[in-house]
């Protein structure tokens, strides 16, 4: 009897031989880790729904980067709360933003660390909405103006670079956005600042946490005329592809969990680095069964992250990264 022909639990019969077949390895150099930086002092309040994260500011800031530089995670994620929010988002691209001073402060501190600047409008809009507010004068409805928008984004971009951003990340979704934001930085001087795309960013009930941590959420209407239709993977191809065109650097996937299907295409149709954004609310249902002890967090963590990297993301932005660096130390 020579059944089974196949033994699959040949390479699986110990831990040596199990780690000298296994094909994705995650590690530290992967992570990208999301901070809030808010004005005022003395504030470290943690985000009700995402325990773990707390809005930061500025006096409190360099012991969270001295955290970040330990751990050995090599990149942040900047995110401002600002003081003021109006129209046309004012404080997005001001030059003494609190992105921008928090930038020039932990280029100070830690000028190794890679500052990602997420580059968006909806933060500092008191309507919430990630571009300008146009009036349809055919129908008086209130709706996200394209071009207008790119403007704006372009000064913010250009403002995150002369502060020491690393990187830029243009998360709004406005068509042409890349093109637009690569023309300014250049003309600026910025030609050798990497533009890190969320190409394909769907209309995402997972940002319900981010928002209540970034105060962010749309005062009226929703994104869906922006952000992606979560049922849509070739338009995937098409966002990403005008990117590509457009001169993006890396293309990002976001929310990642439910759309691992969309990072491999990317992953088996361009050759730049794919990104994966382990969204807030991914962050928080593991935070709550964890806390409910439904789950090992630390199995659930790395088992999902590894399969972000199996599914083909060369890089990972997650609320995680701090724990999953010291998991990976062992600790
Ligand atoms: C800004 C932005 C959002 C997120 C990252 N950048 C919110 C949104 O588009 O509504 C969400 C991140 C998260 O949920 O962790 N446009």
């Amino acid at each position: 009897m020579a059944f089974p022909i196949t033994r699959n639990r040949r390479l699986r019969g110990s831990a040596g031989l199990r780690s000298l077949v296994r094909e994705t390895q995650l590690t530290v150099d992967d992570l990208i880790y999301p901070l809030f930086v808010t004005v005022g002092t003395g504030i470290k309040e943690e985000i009700a729904s995402m325990p773990g994260v707390y809005h930061l500011s500025m006096d409190l800031l360099k012991q969270e980067i001295d955290n970040v530089v330990a751990s050995g995670v090599k990149a942040i994620l900047l995110f401002g709360v600002p003081a003021t929010k109006d129209a046309v988002g004012t404080s997005a691209y001001d030059h003494n933003g609190i992105v921008q001073e928090a930038t020039r402060a932990i280029k100070e501190w830690a000028p190794e660390l890679l500052i990602v600047a997420d580059t968006c409008l909806c933060q500092f809009t008191d309507h919430g909405h990630c571009g300008m507010i146009h009036h349809d004068p055919r129908t008086g409805n209130a709706v996200v103006d394209n071009d207008s928008s790119l403007e704006l984004l372009v000064k913010t971009a250009v403002s995150q670079a002369e502060a020491g951003a690393d990187i830029i990340a243009p998360s709004n979704m406005m068509d042409g956005f890349v093109g637009a934001i690569r023309e300014g930085l250049d003309a600026a001087g910025f030609e050798s600042v990497p533009i890190m795309s969320y190409s394909v960013k769907y209309a995402s009930a997972f940002y319900g946490p981010f928002r209540d941590a970034a105060h962010s959420a749309p005062q009226f209407g929703d994104r869906k005329t922006y952000q992606m239709d979560p049922a849509n993977a070739r338009e995937a191809l098409r966002e990403a592809e005008s990117d590509v065109i457009e001169g993006a650097d890396m293309l990002m996937v976001k929310p990642a969990l439910a759309y691992l299907d969309v990072v491999r295409m990317l992953k088996e149709t361009f050759d730049l680095p794919v990104v994966a954004y382990n969204v807030s609310a991914e962050y928080s249902m593991v935070k709550a069964a964890a806390a409910n002890g439904w789950i090992d967090e630390r199995a659930v963590v790395l088992e999902t992250l590894t399969g972000m990297k199996r599914a083909g993301a060369d890089i990972i932005i997650t609320y995680h990264a701090l724990d999953v660096a010291r998991w990976l130390r062992g600790e």
